[in-house]
């Protein structure tokens, strides 16, 4: 039982000891408007200054591990070589979680490019594929005696989605082949960043039981009750694009077949380069991460093409029953997660997995202080709960899930969001030096935590 966040969602000091600019903050100079009451990717809640106080609640509340990240732009400087400033803070992250016997979990990539390699054209451009598994090499050397668990890339199908074919992030792309080539060069850059990984361990420098993961949100695809062969081919390519592709990458170091003939067929393919299958052979994992908030309901396309006249796989189906997270606008569907387990349990039974993420973010939530102070976050603790349930049903039914993570441990900047909707067991006071406070939540999910050490669950 843990939490997760993320380093460029918290830890702020953005300008600290040579960190290089990131995507993030080109995009916050250039229109700080569109992030949520202009807070741009500056300030995090300060983890770089409060990490020992962090750290130190997390324990409190009894979490047995926790996810951040390292950001690629603190670790390395711009001619690709360790900023020992930016290595010194992580080291003292690692110590830190260490004296308070709390396991770090710790991902390379959280959908933070450094600025100089994205105006090099991003992961659109085979060189930044390279510079990432050059991160990753150093990393893996740094930190190898002091981390366990790590993951290459936290949700790889965001920026190709975002970025580059909804066009909804910064740079505004709405271009499908581009979004497949892009998502084309994160597989090559997971598979070669897992090389690395492989390397490096066999060379002593990691610990021996070390494990290298992928976190995706690997949401189970649904279609409405009686579907038409159209729906179903909808499905299958919205799973073949979110899910297999990465599945298989990771499974079997391949990508699906019915999706690269499928996109072939659309004039979509990715370029891929002779001695590309060699690396991609390399992307098999350890285990997998599974961030789950919602299901994906799609429908067969109500246009064949998109705006920019290609050719689109599905539409967005709304089911009548649904049951939204009115501030996210996410749908909430607990079931989700058993599906995701039965999935794993059928299709991949080898592999073991987690819950990376899971978890509800909520606007105001000043409404729900209590008289004392605390934020009474019933609504959040009913949300974990009933998610835990069919957690815990996937498993008596043989599903190999090892874990649960919540995200986020504790209030964080989520991107263009910034501080709108919070999903902390802990609250940060953005007006009152960044102090921390626990919610009702934390305090539940300590005891959650007790009874189950106790054996009472
Ligand atoms: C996930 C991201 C995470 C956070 C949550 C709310 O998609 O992995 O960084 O922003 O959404």
């Amino acid at each position: 039982m843990g939490a997760a966040m993320s380093g460029p969602q918290t830890e702020g000091a953005y300008k600290k000891d040579h960190r290089l600019e990131s995507f993030w903050d080109t995009w916050s100079d250039l229109s700080i408007s569109d992030f949520y009451n202009k807070v741009g990717s500056y300030v995090g809640n300060n983890f770089y200054e409060k990490y020992e106080e962090d750290i130190k609640l997390f324990k409190s509340i009894h979490l047995d591990s926790f996810r951040t990240s390292i950001q690629w732009t603190r670790l390395m400087d711009q001619n690709q070589k360790l900023n020992p400033e930016g290595a010194a803070f992580y080291h003292k992250v690692c110590a830190c979680a260490r004296e308070n016997d709390i396991e770090l979990f710790m991902n390379l990539y959280h959908f933070d490019m450094p600025a100089y390699l994205f105006a090099r054209g991003g992961w659109t451009s085979r060189e930044v594929v390279e510079a990432y598994a050059a991160y990753a090499r150093t990393a893996f050397r740094e930190f190898g005696k002091e981390i366990r668990c790590w993951f290459t890339f936290n949700e790889p199908i965001v920026e190709p989605d975002q970025e580059y074919r909804h066009g909804a992030w910064y740079p505004f792309v709405k271009d499908a082949r581009q979004g497949m080539q892009v998502q084309y060069h994160i597989s090559l850059a997971h598979s070669l960043a897992v090389r690395e990984f492989n390397k490096a361990k066999e060379e002593g420098y990691m610990l021996p039981d070390a494990q290298i993961g992928l976190i995706n949100a690997f949401a189970p695809p649904y279609t409405k009750e009686n579907p038409s062969p159209e729906d179903l081919e909808a499905v299958r390519m919205t799973d073949g694009i979110q899910n297999r592709w990465w599945l298989d990458l990771c499974m079997s170091g391949t990508l699906p077949k019915d999706v690269l003939d499928t996109l072939t067929e659309y004039g979509l393919a990715p370029e891929m380069r002779p001695g590309d299958e060699e690396i991609l052979k390399c992307g098999r994992v350890d285990w997998l991460g599974f961030n789950y908030y919602q299901p994906n309901r799609v429908q067969a396309p109500l246009t064949k093409t998109d705006e920019a006249g290609y050719p689109k796989f599905a539409d967005p189906y709304i089911w009548p029953e649904r049951k939204m997270n009115i501030y996210r606008g996410w749908e909430i569907y607990p079931k989700g997660i058993y599906d995701f387990g039965m999935k794993m349990k059928n299709e991949y039974p080898d592999m073991k997995f987690f819950i990376s993420e899971n978890g509800m973010g909520v606007e105001h939530e000043d409404r729900f202080r209590s008289e004392d102070g605390e934020i009474q976050d019933d609504y959040r603790i009913e949300f974990v709960e009933d998610h835990l349930k069919w957690v815990m049903k996937a498993v008596e039914e043989g599903a190999n899930c090892v874990g649960y993570h919540y995200w986020g441990v504790i209030d964080n900047w989520s991107w263009s969001n910034a501080f709108k909707n919070r999903y902390g067991f802990i609250e940060v006071d953005l007006m009152n030096n960044y102090t921390r406070r626990l919610k009702k939540s934390a305090h539940w999910i300590k005891s959650l935590i007790e009874q189950r050490d106790k054996g009472d669950n």
